[in-house]
């Protein structure tokens, strides 16, 4: 399967990704990334591992569809089956959700449907949590809200901070990240109705 990457920063996930499908029986190749800054670091990483890198700034067009529209064309230039959203901090417009669904998916750093949302590390010890992971799922509408595809549990060990926190989480949001899109590319997850559905 044909998958871009959609990136915002540093792509630390993205870079998970390229490595793993360096490997041959990996069912899938990374064919581009996208990111919608561009100073994005990972558009670097992308270029020296040869992957095509499109920088798509967001603020160069006058609406949301109009940069959706922009990410789209590329996507369909590359030919993608499967889009990953990457560390890209932009809400996806219900439009661009309903062409992808199914084919389109995010990672979030919490244990959803616990902590959607933005600093999930503080709502974590804001709410003296003892575990804390990360959820990789089928993007929806909603925000943070998809079908689930796979998730990993950490420790919080006492005495963390967020930054220990993320460093934690963002560990295992690779080894995650990396198991979940080959379940997609293999089709062994598929979305149905709403749900994930796993045939193996
Ligand atoms: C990660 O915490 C990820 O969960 C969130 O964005 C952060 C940056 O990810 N979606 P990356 O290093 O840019 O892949």
């Amino acid at each position: 399967k044909r998958v871009a990457i959609l990136i915002s920063g540093r792509g630390s996930n993205m870079s998970a990704l390229i490595e793993a499908a360096k490997n041959a029986d990996y069912p899938a190749e990374i064919v581009a990334v996208i990111a919608n800054k561009p100073d994005a670091g990972g558009l670097e990483t992308a270029r020296t591992q040869g992957i095509p890198a499109f920088a798509i700034p967001h603020r160069n067009f006058a609406s949301k569809r109009e940069h959706e529209k922009a990410v789209s064309e590329t996507l369909q230039a590359v030919k993608a089956d499967i889009v990953c959203l990457a560390g890209y901090m932009r809400i996806i417009s219900p439009e661009f959700v309903s062409e992808w669904e199914g084919k389109m998916l995010n990672i979030h750093p919490s244990l959803l449907p616990l902590f959607k949302g933005l600093h999930t590390h503080e709502q974590v010890l804001e709410a003296g949590m003892r575990v804390h992971g990360c959820t990789v799922h089928f993007v929806t509408a909603g925000t943070d809200e998809g079908p689930i595809i796979a998730q990993t549990a950490v420790p919080v060990e006492s005495g963390d901070t967020t930054d220990t926190l993320a460093e934690r989480v963002l560990s295992v949001e690779h080894e995650t990240y990396v198991r979940a899109l080959a379940l997609v590319a293999s089709g062994k997850a598929v979305m149905k109705d709403g749900r994930t559905v796993f045939k193996y």
